[in-house]
């Protein structure tokens, strides 16, 4: 009798993995600091007390190489964690491809994606600090739910502002947070002096995460008894989420695989971080060598049309100057419906590796996208959230690639999330409705010219 195939690479629950990884400790240069946009010198820990608990601050610029998770976030996590990993057996046979195709699936978690491997430690550090509610911005509408089973858990109260357009395209979402005890503002809102700026210029405004955040900040900068809480972008939010490679790392062990290369989707590059900078510590002690590939949506490109330059994390310009990959912090992407990926910088870590060459990227339009979630959900079994769909799209293109050379590549991909309440985006895509539309340069340039006035080093 032969074998039968390996499906689900699971762990115990004893094989939790204890620590988080910090790249920071490895990496053969620093990235720049974190600018006050009035002095133009490196923020401190004061700078950022308003908005942010003492830990959470410490893990932003900490050197360690690891950091213990709290226990009472690891009771949490086993709700859920380990998360499987699977071989894509049937998806391979699909396209007829040498190469072995992984993915991580992190939406077996209670909001169905990665977000809460991080919203957890948040609303826990928060707690410890004797914080009483979280204001949060949200795109897919996963974050904000993630963030509000989170402060569900530790006692918090949690006010979401929705990007208008996923606040209309997916009502569901609200429900759901809503359900965790959580309360949702479409931004831009007339509760906030930056949502009233915006809908004064731009009343029928479409949002974004940028202004959503703006909206976030202010009520939490107002507030003493309330803090923000974002979902992707800052160092000690990829910091939680690398929990994702830690596992990956020993499920792969088990099967005596190594990857060639890793692809995930970019928003502000949280997931994709959390599976791939295990791999890179790897790689960076010659251990291993994936090739780390990012994919963005065509719509929203800051990695591979954006400029490497210091921008507000806002619309607004309330947050510290970030050196990232922007593409103006007043840029409003097209609703697509990747709503997770429509922010307009990228993480200052992933900016850093992408300019030292650590890791490449791609843009990719929505339609290529969905039809590679389609095909995935007819072979796999799970319909994936839109914004993971750009990493299966960029996946399943390299496993066609291996088709034609005949290499048998290792792939490994990250399914973030899954799309079970992103319907209508599919209902859009099979009804021929869903387009494709070109990002002409004249909309990016406009915005660059609002850049701030940092001198270059
Ligand atoms: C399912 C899903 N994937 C990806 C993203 C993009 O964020 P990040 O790049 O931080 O993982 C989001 C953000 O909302 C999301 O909800």
């Amino acid at each position: 009798m032969t074998e039968p195939m390996r499906t689900k690479i699971t762990l115990d629950e004893s094989e939790l993995p204890t620590q988080w990884y910090n790249l920071l400790a490895d990496l053969p240069t620093p990235p720049p600091p974190v600018l006050h946009p009035g002095t133009l010198q490196p923020i401190g820990p004061d700078d950022l007390a308003p908005l942010f608990p003492m830990a959470l601050i410490g893990q932003e610029v900490t050197g360690d190489q690891f950091v213990d998770i709290p226990g009472a976030v690891l009771d949490v996590y086993r709700l859920w964690r380990p998360s499987p990993l699977y071989r894509a057996h049937r998806l391979e046979k699909a396209l007829d491809t040498p190469a072995r195709i992984y993915y991580k699936y992190e939406g077996v978690s209670p909001a169905g994606s990665h977000k809460p491997n991080t919203a957890v430690p948040q609303a826990y550090y928060n707690a410890q600090a004797g914080i009483r509610r979280l204001t949060t911005e949200t795109g897919a509408g996963q974050w904000g739910t993630a963030l509000a089973f989170a402060c569900a858990q530790f006692g918090l109260d949690c006010e979401v502002w929705q990007v208008r357009a996923s606040y209309d395209q997916k009502p569901y979402r609200k429900i759901m947070i809503e359900t965790f005890g959580g309360v949702v503002h479409p931004s831009p809102s007339d509760l906030t002096e930056a949502g009233r700026k915006i809908l004064a210029e731009h009343p029928d405004s479409t949002g974004s995460l940028g202004i959503a955040i703006s909206e976030a900040v202010e009520v939490a900068a107002q507030n003493a008894d309330t803090n923000y809480s974002l979902g992707s972008v800052l160092n000690h939010v990829l910091l939680h989420q690398t929990v994702i490679g830690e596992e990956a790392l020993l499920q792969l062990a088990k099967v005596g695989e190594t990857p060639d290369l890793i692809v995930g989707c970019t928003g502000g590059g949280s997931n994709f971080a959390g599976l791939m900078f295990p791999f890179l510590r790897e790689k960076l002690a010659g251990r291993q060598s994936p090739v780390i590939r990012a994919v963005e949506p065509a719509a929203c490109p800051s990695l591979t049309r954006g400029v490497y330059a210091y921008d507000f994390g806002d619309t607004v310009g309330m947050t510290p100057l970030i050196k990232m990959h922007t593409l103006g912090h007043d840029f409003v992407p097209d609703p697509i419906h990747a709503g997770g990926l429509r922010y307009h910088g990228m993480s200052p870590l992933i900016s850093h590796l992408y300019e030292q060459q650590l890791m490449e990227a791609v843009a990719k339009q929505q339609r290529e996208c969905f039809a590679a979630g389609v095909q995935f959900a007819r072979t796999e079994g799970i319909v994936p959230a839109p914004e993971p769909t750009h990493a299966l799209a960029a996946a399943i293109e390299e496993a066609l690639r291996c088709k034609e050379s005949g290499e048998a590549k290792v792939i490994l991909t990250a399914l973030c999330g899954h799309g079970h309440l992103d319907l209508p985006a599919y209902d859009a895509y099979l009804s021929g409705q869903m387009e494709d539309r070109a990002l002409d340069d004249a909309a990016i340039t406009e915005a660059m010219e609002h850049l701030p006035p940092v001198p270059v080093a």
